[in-house]
């Protein structure tokens, strides 16, 4: 089993690495390791989950029917259905998907 080196960042400074194989979920990762991430349906619907890739590779299990294919070139990902495919830094934290999504309200 390939597992990569996944560096998580919140933006208030704080870093946190954990380990995640090829055939497990970053947001599985980080349940089993205690990190509070946001998450709501688990299964790519709703974006509680989402996280910015900012270095390496990330490939969601099915298509992520909460972002926008823009979304997905910015580096939003599903951390629910998003597994790595090399090492990787991942903006995370609950302030991701009030960035993602772009409202005229704000
Ligand atoms: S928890 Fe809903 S999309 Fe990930």
């Amino acid at each position: 089993m390939t597992t990569h080196d996944i560096v998580l960042e919140w933006q208030d400074g704080q870093t946190e690495h954990i380990s995640v194989d090829e055939d497990e979920t970053v947001l599985e990762a980080t349940r089993a390791n205690d990190l509070g991430l946001p998450f709501g349906c688990l299964t790519g619907a709703c974006a509680t989950c989402a996280g910015r890739l900012t270095v390496g590779d990330l490939t969601h299990q099915r298509p992520p029917r909460a972002l926008k294919d823009y979304q997905q070139q910015q580096g939003y990902a599903l951390l629910c259905i998003a597994e790595p495919r090399s090492d990787c830094h991942i903006e995370v934290g609950a302030r991701i998907q009030a960035e993602m999504i772009v409202t005229p309200w704000k």
